[in-house]
């Protein structure tokens, strides 16, 4: 017998904000689609307005945003479209947030604090996420902020290929620019080959904002090539005084990958003049042409964020992606 309804088949769809649209339509074409043609403005009074321009109805939706440079307008802008998602009947929304926002304040160092990155989490939930994937969140146990499915992806696979390019891997040593990091440099070091390990010994001032002081270097760098390794770089505190420590100690040479190139203003001229080879990063924020600098390199993250959201569309293994 015939059956009365045929079952649908499932709609990959890509939408995206205003923050980084470029990204949005890398990803699309690796996926061999179009982003879905939406209506988002600003009213006079500083409000958003977001209204897709096709039906969303029963649709696996994948809703990114770079959340970098205006925070607050971009989050707000994601999370209003979520809410029109949810509203128009999506089967599914995923957002995704390459950088994820607030990253950094992950737990109270003291009384009186907001634990701002779980609040995202809650908000994203509220808005009407699925599940949410993102790119080397400042600490992994941050997937546990989210009630929900997280794809914790790495640009570690992307950033390696290059280095490994870059270097004599007779002669390298991973770096981590402070205790936090250790773990990811550790991995580097594994899957680069065993290489020996160093860290900055780093401080802050949390009564400052962006004030990192690097006091000295544990592990043996002198006449090694340095790979420092960090999440993001924001004002290029934190690397260009690990590299002064590093050439300090005798390192022959520095190169520097990050993921997440944020690039508030110092950074350009911090990096450009602290002495590092090359600042390797991804472009899962938006960089614009006065941040850039002759020694900055930038390596597409479309392709390993389309991988995943194949991953997920086709209910196959993101983790394989990374082994
Ligand atoms: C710190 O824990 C992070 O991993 C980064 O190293 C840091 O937030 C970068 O900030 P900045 O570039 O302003 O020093």
């Amino acid at each position: 017998m015939a059956e009365l309804f045929d079952t649908p088949r499932k709609r990959l769809v890509i939408v995206t904000g205003r923050s980084h649209p470029e990204l949005a339509e890398q990803v699309a074409k690796e996926l061999d689609v179009e982003v879905l043609p939406t209506t988002i403005y600003d009213f006079a009074s500083g409000e958003i307005y977001v209204r897709y321009n096709e039906s969303v109805r029963g649709c696996d939706v994948f809703c990114i945003q770079s959340i970098s440079g205006n925070v607050s307008k971009w989050l707000m802008e994601h999370f209003i479209m979520i809410d029109a998602l949810k509203r128009a009947s999506a089967k599914r929304i995923t957002v995704v947030a390459p950088l994820y926002p607030y990253a950094r304040q992950d737990k109270k160092h003291q009384g009186r604090e907001p634990i701002s990155a779980r609040l995202i989490s809650d908000l994203y939930k509220t808005a009407g996420a699925s599940r949410l994937m993102s790119i080397d969140m400042h600490a992994s146990q941050e997937q546990g902020f989210f009630t929900g499915p997280v794809d914790h992806l790495q640009a570690m696979p992307v950033l390696i290929d290059y280095v490994r390019t870059r270097v004599d891997l007779n002669n390298v040593t991973v770096v981590s620019p402070d205790a936090g990091r250790i773990r990811v440099a550790e991995k580097w070091a594994n899957r680069l080959g065993g290489y020996p390990l160093a860290f900055v010994h780093k401080t802050r001032d949390t009564s400052r904002p962006n004030v990192a002081v690097a006091n000295r270097v544990v592990g043996d760098v002198a006449g090694r090539t340095c790979v420092l390794v960090d999440d993001l770089i924001d004002t290029g505190g934190t690397i260009a005084e690990a590299v002064g420590v590093l050439k300090h100690a005798g390192a022959k040479d520095v190169l520097v990958a990050a993921t997440h190139a944020v690039f508030s203003d110092p950074a350009a001229k911090r990096l450009s003049e602290c002495g590092a080879r090359e600042v390797i990063v991804t472009d899962t924020v938006p960089i614009p042409p006065d941040k850039c600098f002759p020694q900055l390199k930038v390596l597409p993250i479309a392709p390993l964020l389309a991988r995943a959201i194949r991953q997920v569309f086709e209910e196959g293994s993101v983790t394989a992606l990374f082994e």
